[in-house]
């Protein structure tokens, strides 16, 4: 049986748009609508997910390491430049991805952020340090 998505899932031109889940390691999911060619690391900082980015989303860290937990098959395969940065990770998985270098598509994706990505946001976000 297909399953079509609803309405809100076009754009104003009636273009298709993935639907992203995020997982946060202390368990809250953030389910957002990404443009097309958009970054999950632009995504996840435009709905305060947090995701590290500590060299700006240029693929020079790792800090935005997430695991993608569905529509891995689905995205652009990973450059040199993003598997030399991913060695650099903790706890890399055959499904980790670097947030900063996945491009939205039309298949929706679930993330799952990383203890790593969360500790650089909130080495960026300080005031929102659960033990502050
Ligand atoms: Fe530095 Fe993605 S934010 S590699």
């Amino acid at each position: 049986m297909a399953v079509t998505k609803p309405s809100w899932y076009l754009d104003r031109r009636g273009i298709e748009m993935a639907k992203v889940t995020f997982i946060e390691p202390e368990g809250r999911v953030v389910e957002v609508v990404g443009e097309p060619g958009q970054t999950l690391l632009e995504l996840a900082e435009e709905h305060g997910v947090k995701m590290g980015s500590a060299c700006g989303g240029v693929c020079a860290c790792s800090s935005c390491h997430c695991w993608i937990r569905s529509g891995l098959d689905t995205l652009e395969d990973m450059e040199d430049a993003e598997a030399d940065r991913l060695d650099m990770a903790f706890d890399v998985r055959p499904y980790s991805r670097l947030g900063c270098q996945i491009h939205v598509g039309d298949e929706d994706l679930v993330v799952e952020i990383t203890r790593e990505s969360l500790q650089t946001w909130y080495n960026e976000h300080p005031e929102h340090r659960p033990d502050r």
